[in-house]
């Protein structure tokens, strides 16, 4: 596989973010972006596979289609897998680990097909087939056609490689900045949090503002490619350069560990000199000078922390502090119960699909800006 092949990418994302990330793709240039379930397909040479990588900040990881074939028994997959060009994408100092999946197939034994790949590579290429190998090989078997796919990210995109402390319940980065563009928010409005736990909607934010790419920080599974070139590479992560902002993003939690935790978070993302972060509740919460922008927060969950009735009381808090005080701005509230959502007595616009966060269903509830009234 050259430099300059076409290959299909696919962006995995959590499933009810496809269309966040289909216009994410679009305003950053990536070909063609078709939604699909649970991610976004595209097509380009593997330079455009690393920008993925870099840039998307709504997908979990990115997977580059590297070939198919038809394949109706274990010994005709045996065959073409042997034929197959691996050396073209792996390379044989690397180990890999090969996952199967078939479907519709007259192949049905996964393991079976797995292990007749990672043989395949194991003799005729040399790379090492290991049960822990960070680098991944995923092959589909549809309707007898087995595709191959590289896992080109490692460890899933939402670690951005900032975030060493975690409080309860931390949103997951993709998510949250998905959130925060389906809020409306394109870097160019101030962010408050009063719930920021360990601070990723105010972290992503003021990255975005920034225009610091999302993976700069961090490395990626490509790099122990055939197809990896380190020089192209660096120009590429170079362009990452941390704009002047006159935008501040302001974060706050009653736990003071919250808040520090936050501050290092922020501090490691190079983005300390553009946030605040402070311990108080929520009943103390006021605008920041300057002009309005989104208010956006993830309250502790029903059902998950915390006792209900209490939990009626925190949104009713929050409802009247944004009611009261934050006139002109926008909110944006996460959470997993419409009961709750509705004791805030904020005027919120329809809802969009829910997402799944860690196994829970939590839908984002959205107001447009507050009136006066
Ligand atoms: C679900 S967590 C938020 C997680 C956060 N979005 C993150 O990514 O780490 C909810 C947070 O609300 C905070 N909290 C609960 N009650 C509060 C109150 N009355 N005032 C301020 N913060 C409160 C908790 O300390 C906790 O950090």
């Amino acid at each position: 596989m050259e430099q300059t092949a076409d290959l299909e990418i696919f962006v995995v994302t959590t499933p009810g973010l496809e269309p966040a990330l289909c216009a994410e793709m679009q305003e950053k240039g990536f070909a063609k972006p078709v939604i699909a379930k649970g991610g976004v397909t595209t097509h380009g040479p593997w330079s455009e596979v690393w920008r993925a990588n870099l840039e998307l900040r709504g997908g979990a990881r990115v997977l580059a289609r590297i070939g198919s074939f038809r394949a109706m028994h274990l010994a005709q997959l045996d065959k073409r897998a042997r034929k197959f060009p691996w050396g073209q994408v792996l390379r044989p100092d690397v180990p890999v680990r090969v996952e199967a999946s078939c479907n519709k197939s007259r192949i049905y034994h996964a393991g079976a097909a797995a292990q007749r790949i990672a043989k395949a590579i194991a003799e005729e290429l040399g790379a090492p087939i290991t049960k822990d190998a960070e680098l991944v090989l995923k092959a589909r078997i549809d309707d007898d056609l087995c595709t191959f796919s590289i896992d080109t990210s490692g460890e899933a995109l939402h670690k951005r490689g900032y975030k060493e402390a975690v409080n309860k319940a931390p949103m997951r980065e993709n998510l949250a900045a998905m959130f925060l563009r389906q809020c409306g928010y394109n870097g160019t409005e101030p962010v408050v949090d009063p719930m920021c736990g360990s601070g990723t909607f105010v972290i992503e934010a003021a990255e975005m503002a920034a225009g610091l790419h999302p993976g700069r920080a961090r490395s990626f599974a490509f790099e122990q490619l055939a197809s990896f070139d380190p020089a192209a590479w660096a120009s590429l992560r170079g362009t990452a350069t941390a704009a002047d902002t006159p935008l501040r993003f302001h974060g706050s939690d009653r736990d003071a560990g919250a808040v520090k935790m936050s501050t290092a978070n922020a501090e490691r993302a190079s983005v300390g000199g553009i946030t605040t972060f402070r311990a108080h509740a929520i009943s103390d919460l006021e605008p920041p000078e300057g002009p309005p922008g989104l208010v956006i927060v993830n309250p502790p969950y029903g059902g998950r922390i915390g006792d209900t009735r209490q939990l009626y009381g925190l949104y009713g808090a929050f409802g009247k502090t944004m009611l009261n005080r934050f006139k002109g701005w926008r909110v944006g509230v996460i959470t997993n119960e419409a009961a709750l959502a509705k004791v805030t007595e904020l005027p919120f616009l329809p809802t969009l699909p829910p997402v799944s966060h860690g196994g829970l269903p939590v839908t984002l509830y959205r107001t447009g800006v507050l009136g006066g009234g």
